[in-house]
């Protein structure tokens, strides 16, 4: 295992997630690239580009900022880490990332921010797997609050 990505919405089941992958890396001294993605909602589109621009910037900048803690936290860990942070659809983004740098493996939570634990699993997890050319982990978010 040389490269892990780890896709993080900065919720509780991501983290539990990234502890995961920093298991996994460690084990097996890999390195993880942390991904966040802005999601481009598509009433976007009925704003002016100005409007719609402003607010994808400050999308990208709270994703950064949640991608950048995560990887600090795996960095503390004595684990190689890089971030970064795509705007579009999560689930594309994920996968083309996944692709270009070759991964071995996505960690990622079965659950994100919406987190509806009546949904088994939620629509980026649910897309990835599906799309995905490598091994997908889940990590579950059965008995967080
Ligand atoms: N915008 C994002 N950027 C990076 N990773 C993400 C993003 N959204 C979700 N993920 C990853 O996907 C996992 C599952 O989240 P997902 O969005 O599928 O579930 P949900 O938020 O509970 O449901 P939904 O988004 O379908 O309402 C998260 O734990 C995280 O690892
Ligand atoms: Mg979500």
């Amino acid at each position: 295992m040389k490269k892990i990505l780890f896709p993080t919405d900065g919720s509780k089941t991501a983290e539990r997630a990234r502890e995961f992958a920093v298991d996994i890396a460690k084990a097996t001294s890999a390195e993880i690239i942390v991904l966040s993605v802005a999601p481009t909602p598509s009433t976007l589109s009925g704003f002016q580009p100005a409007v719609a621009g402003r607010f994808e910037d400050e999308m990208k900048k709270e994703m950064l900022e949640i991608a950048k803690a995560a990887k600090k936290k795996i960095l503390d860990e004595d684990v190689k880490a890089s971030c970064k942070v795509e705007v579009g659809a999560p689930d594309d983004k994920i996968v083309k990332l996944a692709d270009k740098e070759k991964v071995d493996a996505i960690v990622m939570g079965t659950h994100g921010v919406t987190g509806l634990a009546r949904v088994f699993i939620g629509s980026v997890a649910d897309r990835v797997v599906r799309k995905a050319s490598c091994p997908v982990i889940l990590v579950p978010a059965k008995d967080l609050p």
